[in-house]
C-alpha cells in the first residue's frame, strides 16, 4: 500500500469532537517521546506533518491526519509523562481510555514500545488494558537504529515471553521500525492495507 496524500485534519481534547465519517482508522499510543509523532511522519513521508521533539509531551490533543482521501492516522498523547502536573496526567490519561473505548471507527491502535529497554511496568499496564477491554492492537518497536540486530531480537523475545507468561496466549502482531533510518514502513503499510480492504469489504453495501 502506498500513501498518496497525508492532510492534517484536526486536534481535539474530546472523542466526541473526532471527525464524524465512518473511515477506518489507526491511533499511535505510548510512552511519551518514544516516537510516535516521528513515525506518523516516516510513514507519510512528510517530515513535518506531525510534531516531534526531544522533550517528551509534545503531543497533547488528539490529531487526525486523513490519508489517501480515505482513512485516518491518529496521534495521541504519550501516557507516563512525569512532568506535567498530577491534574493534567489524569486529564491525560481519561482522554485516552474515552478515545479508546469510545472510538468505534478506531480498527488498530499501535501500541510503540521502544526498543531499548526491557519489558517496563506502565507499557505493560497499558497492553493488558488493551486486551482487557478487547481493543485490537500491534505492538511496534521503535529506535531499532539504536541497537545491533542480535539484541533486537534477544529484546523482543523478552518482551513475548513478558506477554505471553502474564498476559495472553499468543504474543500480540510486532513490527520492528526505526523513523530515523525508515526502517518498517512497507510492513507496515501492508498490514494497514489488509485491514483497509477487510474494513472496506465489510461494510460496503
Ligand atoms: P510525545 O508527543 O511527547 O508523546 O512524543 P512522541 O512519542 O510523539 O515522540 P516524537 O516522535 O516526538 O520523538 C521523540 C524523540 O525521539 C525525538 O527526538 C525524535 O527525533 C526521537 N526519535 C523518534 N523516533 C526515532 C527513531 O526511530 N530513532 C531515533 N534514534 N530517534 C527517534
Ligand atoms: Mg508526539
Amino acid at each position: 500500500m502506498k500513501i498518496t496524500s497525508a492532510e492534517f485534519v484536526m486536534s481535539n481534547a474530546h472523542v466526541d469532537k473526532c471527525p464524524k465519517e465512518l473511515l477506518p482508522e489507526y491511533a499511535f499510543i505510548g510512552r511519551s517521546n518514544v516516537g510516535k509523532s516521528s513515525l506518523i511522519n516516516m510513514l507519510t513521508a512528510k517530515k513535518s506533518l506531525a510534531k516531534t521533539s526531544g522533550r517528551p509531551g509534545k503531543t497533547q490533543l488528539i490529531n487526525h491526519f486523513k490519508i489517501n482521501a480515505n482513512w485516518f492516522l491518529v496521534d495521541l498523547p504519550g501516557y507516563g509523562y512525569a512532568r506535567v502536573s498530577k491534574k493534567n496526567k489524569k486529564t491525560f490519561q481519561k482522554y485516552i481510555t474515552d478515545y479508546f473505548m469510545k472510538r468505534t471507527q478506531l480498527v488498530c491502535a499501535f501500541v510503540l514500545i521502544d526498543i531499548r529497554h526491557e519489558p517496563q511496568p506502565i507499557d505493560i499496564d497499558f497492553i493488558s488494558w488493551m486486551g482487557e477491554n478487547q481493543i485490537p492492537f500491534c505492538i511496534v518497536f521503535t529506535k531499532a537504529d539504536k541497537l545491533k540486530p542480535a539484541i533486537i531480537a534477544q529484546h523482543v523475545a523478552a518482551y513475548q515471553l513478558k506477554l505471553t507468561e502474564d498476559i495472553f496466549e499468543v504474543a500480540p502482531e510486532h513490527f520492528i521500525t526505526s523513523s530515523s533510518k525508515h526502517l518498517g514502513k512497507e510492513p507496515l503499510l501492508e498490514y494497514i492495507g489488509g485491514v483497509n480492504d477487510k474494513f472496506f469489504t465489510a461494510t460496503k453495501v
